[in-house]
């Protein structure tokens, strides 16, 4: 079975509540509930991590190392400058989609840039909570691929 480590970074827990105009009405839970039971339908097993700790984050991507194939990861405001969770996930060597709620690129200039999507396979960006499945079904491909 498939393992995926799915980790949302700082704010995120308040999504549904924050900017609706920006990141929807969807709350946190609905939304997590929603990636499981993707997950569960693809026959596959995604752990779901949230802090608003850099360090806490950095710990569960560590961690992944242990038992994960993938990570999704949608960093929140550490996308534009943290150097130690792309250190993190450079240092797991496993697959990582990143996956931004908002078109980041349609907002301010600081959010065009991410440290973190040299070392990514791919992002999805923009699409809303959708991009979270569709992460969730992209890292199926790549892992189901890379053992042929
Ligand atoms: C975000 C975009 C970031 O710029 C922002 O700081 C977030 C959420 C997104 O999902 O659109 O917290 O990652």
């Amino acid at each position: 079975m498939i393992k995926v480590c799915l980790v949302h970074g700082p704010n995120l827990n308040l999504l549904g509540v924050r900017e609706s105009n920006i990141y929807g009405t969807d709350s946190f839970d609905e939304i997590n509930r929603k990636i499981k039971a993707r997950a569960t339908e693809r026959g596959m097993d995604v752990r779901i991590f949230q802090s608003n700790h850099e360090g806490e984050i950095i710990d569960s991507i560590q961690d992944a190392r242990d038992w994960a194939d993938a990570i999704i990861i949608n960093p929140g405001a550490l996308t534009h400058y943290s150097y130690a969770v792309r250190d993190a996930l450079t240092a797991v060597r496993l697959p990582v989609i990143e996956v931004h709620v908002s078109n980041v690129h349609a907002r301010e200039e600081f959010r065009r840039h991410s440290v973190i999507s040299p070392i990514v396979i791919g992002q999805i960006v923009g699409l809303g909570p959708f991009g979270y499945l569709l992460a969730i079904d992209a890292v199926q491909q790549i892992v189901e691929q890379s053992h042929l």
